[in-house]
């Protein structure tokens, strides 16, 4: 087999047979095929696509290129993947919450580039708190505690970290069959019997329109059936950001008020709708995720989760150095704050990063301090900039130029769980 010959056929629009997925995803994970080589196989495939049974097939591939966890857990395991979003930070309280209604909770996550955050990142703000364990502590944190969020272990889907770092320098990440691919890898090799997907969908999410959105959702439901993965899909609106904390630190903080029964409505109602989805899938329908995370308990679990890693739950989080204010322009019903503008003055003030190897600032983000709907009046406060690098902040407000729309009326607000596949 060569790598030629799979970069012409794809170039040429046709099938790329099992053998030659299997080759070439194993060839590129050893070293065999080179990165250009991989670069132009990935192009080809953005250009041509790959149908459902090449999906699969490439999915397979991507999972035996390493080892699938087996967790060994005495209760039902479900996780959730989000595509990514501006000011996500469901997984704090979801997995928690989802842990103490009874399932047990593998939450294997990722770091932010670009405007979207990272999980691990904004749990990195919390003194102590450790993103890397190994499969031992994994299992004896969900035997004990329930639900852990920490980073991949190196043996899980290694064909998909070197091939989601050539895509993102390539131009290749917007492609439905290898996002597809590249998440329900991950996903299928970490071992939980169920998955819930939140697929964004609005200018801070990949996917910008319903209809792109929802072919991706097919994609990763249909992958899920494949491999026996009982898999949900919801459709989430991302064209404003989630909550009012968008950052690191600030989002934990925010998380840790939806645990203690307060917080935004739309966290609470999308972490709930998320644990009610993912708890019917676990087999636990009567569960009542809405009353366990009034009462306090998921809270518990939260505490016990981040000093199982090192953290310390009461610790105070990082503050930055430097704050600024963004004024309303005129008196009206904020109409419109745009989540990639918020996304890109946020990571622009540091909470992302521009480069994988990059560091970030857990203190630096900013506090939506009004939400779509809600009526304001001229010179009051609309956004806070937090950042520990004052020079960052003519970048974020440029970015933020033509994100705030003021109206005289409030436009209809739309449903933030837009379909379920
Ligand atoms: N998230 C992933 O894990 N992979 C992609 O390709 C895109 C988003």
């Amino acid at each position: 087999m060569s790598a030629m010959d799979v970069i012409r056929t794809k170039r040429d629009g046709l099938r790329l047979t099992g053998e030659q997925i299997d080759w070439v995803v194993g060839a590129y994970t050893r070293g065999v095929v080179a990165d250009e080589q991989m670069a132009a196989l990935a192009m080809a495939i953005l250009l041509n696509g790959m149908d459902t049974t090449e999906t699969a097939r490439w999915t397979r591939a991507m999972i035996d290129s390493g080892q699938r966890l087996r967790l060994d857990v005495d209760r039902p395991t479900v996780d959730k993947h989000s595509t990514g979003g501006v000011g996500d930070k469901i997984t704090l309280p979801l997995a928690p919450l989802v842990a103490t209604c009874g399932a047990a909770v593998p939450q294997l996550s990722g770091r932010g580039l670009g405007h979207t955050g990272g999980t691990l990142d904004k749990l990195e703000s919390i003194p102590g708190w450790r993103a890397r364990l190994s499969l031992d502590e994994i299992r004896a944190q969900l035997a004990e505690v329930g639900a852990v969020v920490c980073a991949p272990t190196d043996d899980l889907a290694p064909a998909d970290r070197k091939l989601y770092a050539l895509r993102d320098v390539t131009g290749t990440v917007e492609s439905v069959p290898l996002i597809a691919s590249s998440i329900m890898s991950k996903k299928i090799a970490e071992g939980a019997d169920a998955l819930v997907l939140d697929v964004k969908v609005g200018s801070g999410a990949f996917m910008k329109t319903r209809e792109d959105a929802t072919r991706l959702a097919e994609a990763l439901v249909g992958i899920g059936a494949e491999h026996g993965l009982a898999v949900t899909a919801l459709l989430t609106d991302m064209s404003t950001p989630l909550g009012r904390a968008v950052g690191n630190a600030v989002e934990v903080e925010e998380a840790v008020d939806v645990l203690r029964g307060g917080g935004p409505a739309d966290v609470v109602e999308l972490t709930v709708t998320l644990a009610e989805e993912m708890l019917a899938l676990a087999g636990l329908p009567a569960a009542d995720p809405a009353a366990v995370l009034a009462s306090g308990a998921a809270y518990e679990t939260w505490c016990r989760m981040i000093r199982a890693q090192g953290g310390d739950p009461q610790a105070p989080l990082p503050r930055a150095g430097h704050t600024q204010v963004v004024p309303a322009a005129d008196d009206g019903v904020l109409a419109q704050l745009d989540a990639y503008a918020v996304g890109v003055a946020a990571w622009r003030l540091g909470a992302g990063r521009a480069r994988k190897e990059d560091p970030v600032q857990h203190a630096a983000g900013v506090l939506c301090l009004a939400k779509p709907g809600e009526r304001v009046t001229a010179g009051q406060p609309l956004l806070e900039l937090r950042t520990d690098a004052p020079d960052t902040v003519p970048a974020a407000l440029a970015a933020l130029d033509g994100a705030i729309e003021i109206a005289d009326a409030a436009p209809p607000s739309g449903p933030l769980v837009l379909d379920t596949l």
